[in-house]
């Protein structure tokens, strides 16, 4: 990517499907409008990312996205020099890219990054919003549009890998979780193409395993998986073997725990 990437390529042309579940659109806004970085905070399958794609095209925004990990460096956020026929060529990374074009730059999973990486977003985070590409000696001011936005999936990390204090400190955050029953059975509908009688009764075994986590479970069942259950049905498997392949398959190899969300699944589609 160089200074002449073209922010078309990043646009999100049609608008991503979101069902609001309170008012974190106008809050969202609000933080835009302030050039707030956000934190999207809530369990996988959620919907942040569905949130973030929203976002940017209700504000007409270009959208980058990075999946983080932890070998990313951060090179590979900021650019690096590369080796070509006629010598060395600069090549902005995705967070450079951003704070030129003025995108929003979605982190995902930023936890995941070690800390030497996270600590590039420091200066673009704060006041000086400025970007210091080290190795090429340029400073980038951030383009007046850029934002920045991580999420993070609170519970996932442990003492060795968390945001220090200064870091999450840089932002605003907004709490995300599974959707309240009507909105979720909506959202599973929607994207699925069951009826809603066939929705609520997935959202509603995705309750029943909910109340597991903790109790065998990590993690319940998430928005995304119900919308796979969903998918299936649609597609003809009988609805006891996409819960089956979606729904605790996934979660669990534990066999006294499948048992118990088979049995859940029994109790409304058996
Ligand atoms: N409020 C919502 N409106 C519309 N679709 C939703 C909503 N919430 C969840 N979904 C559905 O759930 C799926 C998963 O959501 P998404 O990918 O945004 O999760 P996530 O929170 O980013 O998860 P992860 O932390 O694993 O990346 C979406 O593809 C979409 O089908
Ligand atoms: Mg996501």
């Amino acid at each position: 990517m160089s200074a002449s990437v073209d922010p078309n390529q990043y646009t999100v042309k049609h608008e991503p499907y979101y069902e609001a579940v309170g008012d974190e659109i106008a809050l969202y806004e609000a933080a835009y409008s302030a050039r707030m970085p956000m934190m999207l905070k809530g369990p996988t399958g959620c919907g942040k990312s569905r949130f973030v794609e929203h976002m940017a095209w209700r504000l007409k925004r270009p959208l980058i996205t990075v999946a983080c990990n932890e070998d990313m460096t951060a090179s590979d956020l900021v650019g690096r020099f590369l080796l070509d026929k006629d010598g060395t060529k600069w090549q902005d990374g995705p967070l450079a890219t951003a704070a030129r074009m003025g995108a929003i730059c979605y982190l995902d999973e930023i936890v995941e990054a070690r800390q030497d990486t996270t600590v590039v977003i420091h200066p673009l985070t704060d006041h000086r919003r400025t970007l210091p590409l080290d190795k090429k000696g340029e400073l980038i001011e951030a383009h007046p549009d850029f934002q920045l936005v991580i999420s993070y999936n609170p519970g996932y990390q442990s003492l060795m890998k968390d945001l220090k204090q200064s870091t999450k400190q840089r932002f605003g955050a907004l709490d995300f979780d599974y959707p309240r029953e009507a909105i979720e059975i909506a959202i599973v509908s929607k994207e699925s193409g069951v009826d809603e009688k066939t929705a609520a009764k997935l959202v509603q075994i995705a309750h029943r395993a909910r109340n597991l986590k903790g109790h065998g479970l990590d993690e319940g069942i998430s928005t995304r998986l119900l919308v796979y259950a969903g998918q299936l049905i649609n597609k003809g498997v009988t609805p006891l073997a996409a819960c089956s392949m979606t729904m605790v398959t996934p979660l669990t190899d534990d066999p006294d725990m499948r048992d118990t969300l088979n049995a859940a699944v029994q109790t409304f589609f058996g």
